[in-house]
C-alpha cells in the first residue's frame, strides 16, 4: 500500500478544527516562504475554511485522523478563475509531488465547475513557486503595484481543463 499522503476535502472535516491546526504549526508549513508573518496569517482568514472552503483540501499522512502534511485554499471567482489562494507543504513533506498533486485535485475541480484559467501569484523571486508554476506549464506575468505602491507581484496563469 502506498504510504503518500492521502488528500482529503474541507467537506470531510470540521472547518474550524482544521484552520486551528494549520494555523498552530504554520511557522513548519510556510517556512522559507517569502511571505511574512502577518501576511500568512491573512491567508487563513477564517471565510476561506467556512465559507469559501468547498475547493479546499489537507494532504494526511498515517491512519486515522493523521498528521497534516500539505494543504491547498482556493476559490473559483464569476469570470471562471480558479484562483490558488494559499498553498503549503510541510518542510519534511517537500519535493515529493505533493502540491503538484493539491493543484491537480484543485484544477480538475475547477474545472468541472467552468473554471477555465488557474491563476497564482507570488513575489518575484519567489524560486519554489517559480518552479511549480513552470512544471505545471503556467504564464508568467510580472503585475506592478500589485499589492499596494512598490509592492510588484507574479501573476501565473494555466488554461485549464490540465492535460
Ligand atoms: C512551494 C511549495 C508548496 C512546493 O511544494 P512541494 O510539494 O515541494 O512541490 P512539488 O514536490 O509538487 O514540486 C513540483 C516541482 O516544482 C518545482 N519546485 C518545487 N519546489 C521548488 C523549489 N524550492 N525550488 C525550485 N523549484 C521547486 C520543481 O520543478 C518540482 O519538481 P522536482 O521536485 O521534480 O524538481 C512548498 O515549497 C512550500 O510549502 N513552500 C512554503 C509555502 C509557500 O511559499 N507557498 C506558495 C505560496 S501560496
Amino acid at each position: 500500500m502506498s504510504d503518500a499522503p492521502r488528500l482529503v476535502g474541507f467537506e470531510e472535516l470540521s472547518a474550524a478544527a482544521v484552520r486551528d491546526r494549520l494555523v498552530a504549526r504554520r511557522a513548519e508549513f510556510w517556512a522559507g516562504s517569502m511571505l511574512g508573518e502577518d501576511a500568512v496569517l491573512a491567508l487563513h482568514d477564517p471565510i476561506f475554511f467556512h465559507q469559501l472552503g468547498g475547493f479546499g483540501a489537507v494532504a494526511l499522512t498515517g491512519t486515522g485522523t493523521g498528521t497534516d502534511a500539505g494543504y491547498l485554499l482556493g476559490v473559483v471567482s464569476a469570470d471562471r478563475l480558479a484562483v490558488v489562494h494559499a498553498l503549503a507543504v510541510h518542510p519534511d513533506q517537500r519535493r515529493r509531488g505533493l502540491a503538484t498533486r493539491l493543484l491537480t485535485r484543485f484544477a480538475t475541480l475547477a474545472s468541472e465547475v467552468g473554471a477555465r484559467v488557474l491563476q497564482g501569484v507570488a513575489h518575484p523571486g519567489d524560486d519554489a513557486v517559480h518552479g511549480l508554476a513552470g512544471r505545471l506549464g503556467a504564464h508568467a506575468a510580472v503585475s506592478p503595484g500589485h499589492a499596494g505602491p512598490g509592492e510588484d507581484r507574479v501573476l501565473f496563469t494555466r488554461s485549464l481543463p490540465l492535460d
